[in-house]
């Protein structure tokens, strides 16, 4: 596994979303999430692996463990090289959907949620009725633990949880962190940001960057510039 920048595809259409990747002239790993899968359908995918890109289709599953198994299999017919699950989904739901990925012998990394960035301390004690003994970073780890014992290849987290998530579960446990910022980038709705240099030295295996890349005024330039920092090149 090489450590990679992931560019959130965060387009309200394809047609935008394919001008603005055509520009790079090089093969990218690219995100694209519900807005744009929901719009456009699997054939969104299939122009972007046309390209040579490689994908991680974040569409966060969560049912009943029968229909993400069959849901999982109607991914797999895309050959993407990422999926992911709400890890509040249960052990049963994960392991199943992870098993069907290692039976089909395609080399997907599968990836659990653990909290929502958008949850809160206050959020997850008065209306998901988590314990007021476990704090939000005790349910994070404890999210990411079941995901490892259900088989899944790592979490989505914040930069920030990935040292007490690696010393949990072991270096090899894949953490993909978004909320990645340039000192000198608008942080927009983010809040607990981190930047792609700390990123690397607090120990994330890939960078989700969106609106620092995509509303860059050269986002080539700005791409490089990430991935470099990213990967400890400059
Ligand atoms: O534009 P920005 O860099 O904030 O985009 C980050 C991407 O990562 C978005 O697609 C957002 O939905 C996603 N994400 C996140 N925080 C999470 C999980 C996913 O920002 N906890």
């Amino acid at each position: 596994m090489d450590r990679d920048v992931i560019i959130a595809l965060d387009f309200e259409s394809g047609e935008k979303m394919i001008e603005f990747i055509d520009k790079f002239n090089r093969k990218l790993f690219v995100k694209v999430g519900m807005e744009l899968f929901y719009k456009e359908g699997p054939e969104i995918i299939k122009e972007l692996k046309k390209r040579g890109h490689k994908i991680f289709l974040d569409l966060k599953l969560h049912d009943i463990p029968n229909t993400v198994i069959r849901a999982t299999k109607s991914l797999l017919d895309l050959d993407v090289d990422i999926i992911n699950y709400h890890i509040a989904g249960g052990s049963k739901m994960l392991k199943e959907a992870s098993d069907q990925v290692k039976k089909s012998g395609k080399d997907i990394l599968t990836l659990g949620i653990t909290m929502l960035t958008s949850s809160s301390e206050e959020m997850i004690h008065k209306e998901i009725l988590i314990d007021e003994n476990h704090s939000l970073e005790e349910t994070v780890i404890s999210y990411a633990k079941l995901a490892k014992e259900s088989g899944l290849s790592g979490v989505v987290c914040s930069a920030l949880e990935v040292r007490g998530i690696k010393k949990e579960l072991g270096e090899d446990f894949i953490c993909v962190t978004p909320g990645i910022r340039l000192p000198s980038s608008k942080k927009d709705d983010q809040t607990r940001v981190v930047s792609p240099g700390g990123a690397r030295e607090l120990g994330s295996d890939y960078i989700v960057v969106g609106r620092p890349i995509t509303q860059a005024e050269d986002p080539l330039k700005a791409y490089e510039k990430i991935r470099k920092m990213f990967l400890g090149e400059e």
